[in-house]
């Protein structure tokens, strides 16, 4: 019912989301499936893409977004269950998830990791406590370990743009002056073994994705017909690449220790870019980022502003996919 990850999901199943969202790309918006509803969006963070374009597909499929932030348009929200709410927590999960589904269809939830305990984190208790008070789907809109709406609209392009059919696709860490979470690169490594392209993680020792995760997505992408390599060797990863995926992400072991990451990575800066000598030495792979992106330091602006850049494309693409979710998800 809910779409937390992919990782439940068949090659059939995410090839059918595909071709159901490139239908929504070519106008078609079927029987506009979420006619008369309203489907929650909760926004525990800031958001960009997936609010517009989650606010804009919901219309477009005829329906009506309510958007809410825990904390200030609606109640601080505990999720603990047994807590003894006697601090700043207003509201719990389990009335407040049990209410809004009373009004809508679907609830799409957007909580970050806070990069304090990974052991914690990367269970992602928010969002599968919606999960388990809910009986409407819970739309995951980017949680402390995945972001599925963005890794699909990530396969959607590279297919879009380089047909359909197994590519070398690298991943590759990026400076960034603080440690972002890592749901985006954990959720593309999982939908690009899924989908059978040749994987390669690049990234500097002690910034390791999940183990288990990775362990699965080796196992997946073999199962596929792909691999999965990881390297801490940038320059190797990039020749012959044909798709080239940065994010930056914390150090798991930092997790609670913000100051010793940032002294760690800053060893990192101007190596650990996306640049144009870089990009030369691969198969003219296309520039992917989930965005927002730093200009000039995790990619410069030569290549994000060249035609190899696609970042623009993986953003529309968004709306796509969600639509293709939303009308899957909703009955
Ligand atoms: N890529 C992405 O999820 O963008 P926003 O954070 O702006 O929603």
């Amino acid at each position: 019912m809910h779409l937390l990850n992919t990782i439940d999901m068949s090659r059939e199943q995410l090839d059918q989301l595909i071709e159901s969202a490139l239908r929504f790309k070519s106008g078609d918006n079927g029987s506009k499936p979420l006619l008369g509803k309203s489907v929650a969006l909760v926004f525990f963070n800031p958001s960009l893409r997936t609010r517009a374009s989650m606010q804009v597909g919901i219309y477009e499929l005829g329906g009506n977004a309510v958007v809410l932030e825990p904390g200030g348009t609606s109640w601080t929200l505990e999720h603990r269950e047994g807590a003894v709410m006697d601090a700043d927590k207003a509201e719990h999960v389990a009335e407040f998830v049990r209410v809004l589904e009373r009004y809508c269809v679907a609830i799409g939830v957007r909580t970050f990791a806070a990069l304090k305990d990974w052991q914690e984190e990367r269970t992602d208790p928010v969002l599968n406590a919606f999960a388990r008070y809910a009986s409407v789907p819970i739309i995951n809109l980017e949680s402390a370990m995945y972001h599925p709406c963005q890794s699909l609209a990530d396969m959607l392009t590279i297919r879009e743009k380089l047909g359909v059919g197994k590519k070398r696709v690298v991943l590759t860490w990026a400076w960034h002056p603080k440690p972002p979470p890592m749901a985006v690169p954990n959720s593309f490594a999982l939908a690009a073994a899924q989908m059978g392209h040749d994987l390669v993680i690049a990234h500097p020792q002690g910034y390791e994705l999940d183990e288990e995760l990775m362990e699965t997505s080796r196992q997946i992408a073999a199962g596929a017909g792909g691999s999965l390599e990881i390297t801490n060797d940038i320059d190797a990863a990039f020749s012959g690449a044909e798709v080239i995926y940065a994010k930056s992400w914390g150090a798991k072991q930092f997790y609670g220790n913000t100051e010793q990451d940032v002294a760690t990575r800053a060893q990192y800066r101007g190596k650990w870019i996306v640049d144009e000598e870089k990009m030369s030495r691969t198969n003219n792979a296309i520039f992917m980022h989930c965005l927002p992106v730093r200009r000039n330091v995790i990619v410069t602006d030569g290549v994000i502003d060249s035609p190899a850049s696609v970042v623009i494309d993986e953003a529309e693409n968004r709306l796509h996919v969600q639509k293709a979710i939303m009308a899957a998800k909703i009955k």
